[in-house]
C-alpha cells in the first residue's frame, strides 16, 4: 500500500433542495460576489435568476462574469481575474459543469497571482517553470453536471489556444470553501451530456484502478463502488430523466470519484492525457474523448496488468469466471464494458468522431509534447511509449 498525504477541507452540502441555503452560506464568506458561468446561459437562465434572488435576499452584491467557455481558456481567466480585482470581490461562485467551476477556481487564484497566469499551468515544456498558485480568493461551487468532481478537489483544467495545449493547475488554495451539490439541478441535463458525464466519472477511477498500486484493498473496493454506482444508475436516468434518486447517485459518485478518496497515493491519468489532445485538436467533448480512449487503452494494455483487468471483469462487469481461462475472462470484461458504453450512447471509436488515420501522428506528437515526462514516456503503469500511444489510437478506430 502506498504512503500518502491526504487533505480535503471542502464543506459539502449535498441533497435535493439544498440550493436554498446558498444565500446564508455565501453570506458567511463574502459580501461582494463574482458569479462565474457560461457565455450561453439559455439552459441555466432559470437557475441564474433563482441564484440571484437567493443572494440578493441576503443583501449580497453580484458581479456577473458569464464568459466561461467549454474548456476554459487562459485569456478568459485573465479577463475574469482583472474584473474581480477591479471590483474588489471577496467571493467567487462557480455555477455549471467542470468548465465553469474550473474557470471560477482559476480566476480566484489569478486575482492573487503575480505574473503571467499561464505560469500556473503544468504542461510538459512549461513544467520546469510552472509556479503553482498558493493563494486564492474563497470559492463556492454549484455543480450542474455530475462529472468532473471539481466541486471537491484542488485542480482545474485550462486551455491555451495559442499554444494548442490543455493542462492542469493544482494547489491546495484551489479547494472550494463550500460546495452545494443539489442533484435537482441535474434533472434537465440532456441524455448525451448525462452519458458523457457518466463516462468521465468512470474514467476518473478506472485510470487509477488499472494503473495504480495493486496492494490497495480499500481503494479498489471504493473504485469498484463508484463504477458500479454509475453503471447501475445511468440507465435509469436515461430511461427516466427525472429520476431524482438515480440522479443523486450519479452526482455523489462523480464527486467522490475524484476528491482523493478513491486514489490516495496514486495519480494516474494517461487516458485523460490523450483525451485532452483529442479535445484540443478535434473538439471532441471531454467525456466522449474518454469513452473512446478507455476501451482502446484496455484492449491494448490488458496483457500487461492481467490481475487488475481480471478483477475488473469479475467485480465490475460481473463476468462469471467459471470454466474460463484468465484471458477469456479479461476479454469478456472489456467487451462488456464497451457494450455498456455503446448502450448509453457515447462514442467508442475515433472514426465516429470523423478523425482520419492521417491525424494520428500529430495527436501522438502533442501527447509527447504536453504529457510525456523527463524519461520520455507517458506516466502509466507500466509506462507508455510513443509507440504505445500510437497503437492505442489505432485500436480506437
Ligand atoms: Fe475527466
Amino acid at each position: 500500500m502506498n504512503n500518502f498525504d491526504y487533505y480535503n477541507p471542502v464543506h459539502v452540502i449535498f441533497g435535493a433542495g439544498e440550493l436554498s441555503r446558498l444565500g446564508t452560506e455565501a453570506g458567511k464568506i463574502g459580501k461582494k460576489i463574482c458569479l462565474v458561468s457560461y457565455k450561453e446561459l439559455t439552459c441555466l437562465h432559470g437557475l441564474m435568476q433563482r441564484i440571484r434572488r437567493l443572494l440578493e435576499k441576503e443583501g449580497l452584491e453580484i458581479i456577473p462574469f458569464f464568459e466561461a467557455e467549454p474548456n476554459p481558456e487562459i485569456e478568459t481567466i485573465k479577463k475574469g481575474a482583472a474584473l474581480c480585482k477591479r471590483e474588489q470581490v471577496d467571493l467567487i461562485i462557480g455555477v455549471g459543469g467542470g468548465s465553469a467551476m474550473d474557470a471560477a477556481k482559476a480566476i480566484a487564484a489569478g486575482v492573487c497571482y503575480e505574473g503571467d497566469l499561464w505560469n500556473m499551468v503544468y504542461s510538459r515544456h512549461d513544467a520546469i517553470q510552472a509556479i503553482p498558485p498558493v493563494e486564492a480568493l474563497p470559492t463556492l461551487m454549484i455543480p450542474t453536471l455530475p462529472a468532473t468532481g471539481s466541486e471537491m478537489n484542488n485542480c482545474a483544467v485550462l486551455t491555451n489556444r495559442t499554444l494548442g495545449e490543455k493542462s492542469y493547475i493544482w494547489g491546495n488554495c484551489l479547494y472550494p470553501k463550500v460546495s452545494i451539490i443539489d442533484p435537482e439541478l441535474t434533472l434537465t441535463l440532456p441524455a448525451y451530456q448525462t452519458a458523457c458525464a457518466a463516462a468521465d466519472t468512470i474514467s476518473h477511477v478506472l485510470e487509477i484502478y488499472l494503473n495504480g498500486e495493486e496492494d490497495s484493498d480499500l481503494q479498489h473496493y471504493f473504485q469498484e463502488g463508484v463504477m458500479r454506482t454509475v453503471m447501475d444508475n445511468v440507465g435509469k436516468v436515461l430511461a427516466d430523466p427525472e429520476n431524482l434518486s438515480a440522479r443523486s447517485h450519479l452526482q455523489w459518485a462523480a464527486t467522490c470519484a475524484i476528491n482523493g478518496w478513491a486514489s490516495p497515493g496514486d495519480a494516474w491519468t494517461p487516458m485523460h492525457q490523450i483525451g485532452h489532445v483529442l479535445t484540443t485538436r478535434h473538439k471532441i467533448p471531454h467525456g466522449a474523448s474518454l469513452s473512446i480512449m478507455m476501451p482502446a487503452w484496455m484492449e491494448y494494455m490488458a496483457d500487461r496488468r492481467k490481475t487488475q483487468y481480471y478483477r475488473f471483469a469479475v467485480n465490475v462487469m460481473q463476468i462469471n469466471p467459471d470454466h474460463k481461462s484468465k484471458n477469456e475472462v479479461i476479454r469478456e470484461g472489456i467487451i462488456a464494458f464497451k457494450s455498456f458504453l455503446k448502450e448509453i450512447g457515447v462514442p467508442v471509436s475515433l472514426q465516429a468522431m470523423n478523425i482520419e488515420p492521417a491525424d494520428l501522428p500529430a495527436i501522438v506528437q502533442d501527447v509527447i509534447k504536453i504529457s510525456f515526462n523527463e524519461k520520455g514516456v507517458l506516466h502509466a503503469n507500466p509506462p507508455a511509449t510513443a509507440n504505445d500511444v500510437m497503437r492505442v489510437l489505432e485500436v480506437a478506430f
